[in-house]
């Protein structure tokens, strides 16, 4: 088979080194890609938001079957574009996508499904959404509608801060259109989880639990970021509470969106809260996780490109996923002064050393007019580890990544740990 992976970053890396060890994927393209993944993978040169002339490469080069992993063009409706044309493609379509383009719309779907999640009102006016803070105080939750770079959502300490986080989505117009439509809920409290499920727009099936770290420093200090490293399966995911949740969250939500006319094919995040008050969803996300698919994946004992067609033919409940026992660990480093700012361009050096021990996921690097590995982006690679337990796996990540070096890079010392 002939297949194309939408995406550029330590995700797609990630999906393309999977699919390249199935028998039946003989040709391997990304889009755009990096220099990682064009270890494993032939790299196009097209933007991952570009449908059209996404479609028309994939069309002109006889693609049998492509796969969409970021959330833009999933919301862009690239899968409903592709299908068009009669190319075989996993993810939702915009309709379904729209679990996590529209925060407003998944508030709305969980409430109608009585599915766990925090109290919530969604405001299109200003003066009504200030009325709101005052009169429940604070800590509160803004959150901006639409896609916002994961740095749409305010837990506001003070009914102050919550204040000037709706001011600024919607008076100052900080994440654009995304903002004029704001949710508002109530702050939960406990352990977060990450579960993300594979969907025939039927049939479920979790994967291993995971956990992210999304602030920039130790201790769960500094700002957000995409995510800073991630480990799999997680302790606070018991079995008790994964029954919880696949009867009241996971099955309930496919349901609904069939029940909708808008069937989920692909695969669904849940985010997860562990409240004293039992499970809450914290958000819906549309496409695997970045970085937990790097762990995750390297868990996996199944052909990925069948779990893929299984997903887009409707057959999920036909395949046996099998996972390895341990951990998995992935260790992201990154650009300094990231999610700041950071400058770029600077070789990487002792790669080939780490890459005996772990496997090293590309997210933001290319190559130079030299030939050599330079960072390209904030996070730039993800050293990925297996191991007999969750501690196994983050001291051989710690080791593994240890002659990795660039000018001014930083990475977490505590994945895993807090
Ligand atoms: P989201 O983009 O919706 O995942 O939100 C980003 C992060 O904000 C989550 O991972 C949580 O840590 C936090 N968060 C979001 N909603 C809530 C909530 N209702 N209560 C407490 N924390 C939240
Ligand atoms: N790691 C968080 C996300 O992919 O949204």
């Amino acid at each position: 088979m002939k297949v194309l992976v939408v995406g550029g970053g330590g995700r797609e890396h990630a999906i393309c080194w999977k699919l390249a060890q199935s028998p039946r994927v003989t040709e391997l393209y990304c889009a755009p890609g990096n220099a990682g993944i064009a270890q494993v993978a032939t790299c196009v040169p097209i933007k991952a938001t570009d449908v059209d002339a996404m479609v028309a490469w994939a069309k002109e080069n006889a693609m049998d079957f492509v796969m969409v992993a970021p959330d833009d063009p999933l919301a862009l409706g690239m899968v409903d574009a592709l299908e068009a044309v009669g190319i075989a493609a996993f993810g939702p379509r915009a309709n379904a996508a729209i679990i996590e383009a529209s925060k407003a719309f998944s508030k709305e779907l969980m409430k109608k499904y009585n599915i766990p999640t925090a109290k919530y009102e969604t405001f299109t006016e200003l003066d009504k959404a200030l009325a709101y803070i005052r009169a429940q105080g604070a800590p509160i939750v803004v959150k901006a509608d639409g896609l916002a770079l994961g740095k749409g959502v305010v837990v506001a300490a003070t009914v102050e801060e919550a204040e000037q986080a709706v001011r600024e989505m919607m008076e100052d117009k900080k994440f654009g259109a995304s903002g004029s439509t704001v949710v508002i809920e109530e702050c939960m409290v406990g352990p977060e989880v990450t579960v993300l499920a594979f969907c025939d727009g039927e049939h479920l099936v979790p994967m291993l639990s995971s956990q992210d770290h999304k602030r920039a420093y130790d201790g769960n200090k500094g700002p957000n970021t995409g995510g800073m490293g991630a480990f799999c399966p997680s302790p606070n995911y018991t079995p008790e509470v994964a029954a919880f949740c696949e009867k009241n969250i996971f099955q309930p939500t496919v349901n609904a969106l069939k029940a909708e006319g808008r069937p989920f094919k692909g695969v669904i995040y849940f985010g997860l809260m562990l409240t004293k008050d039992g499970p809450r969803v914290v958000e819906y996300n549309a496409r695997f996780g970045d970085p937990e698919t790097q762990p995750i994946l390297s868990m996996l004992d199944t052909d990925l490109m069948d779990i893929f067609q299984a997903c887009v033919d409707g057959t999920l409940d036909k395949v046996d996923i099998k996972w390895k026992k341990g951990a998995a660990c992935c260790i992201v480093l990154a650009s300094g002064g990231y999610p700041v700012s950071y400058q770029s361009g600077y070789p990487i050096s002792g790669l080939e050393e780490a890459g005996k021990n772990a496997t090293v996921f590309h997210a933001g690097t290319k190559v130079n007019d030299k030939g050599e590995i330079v960072n390209a982006g904030g996070r730039v690679l993800g050293v990925t580890v297996t191991g007999d337990s969750l501690s196994d796996a983050i001291s051989k990540a710690y080791a593994a990544a240890k002659p990795i070096t660039w000018t001014d890079m930083h990475y977490r010392t505590d994945i895993g740990k807090v």
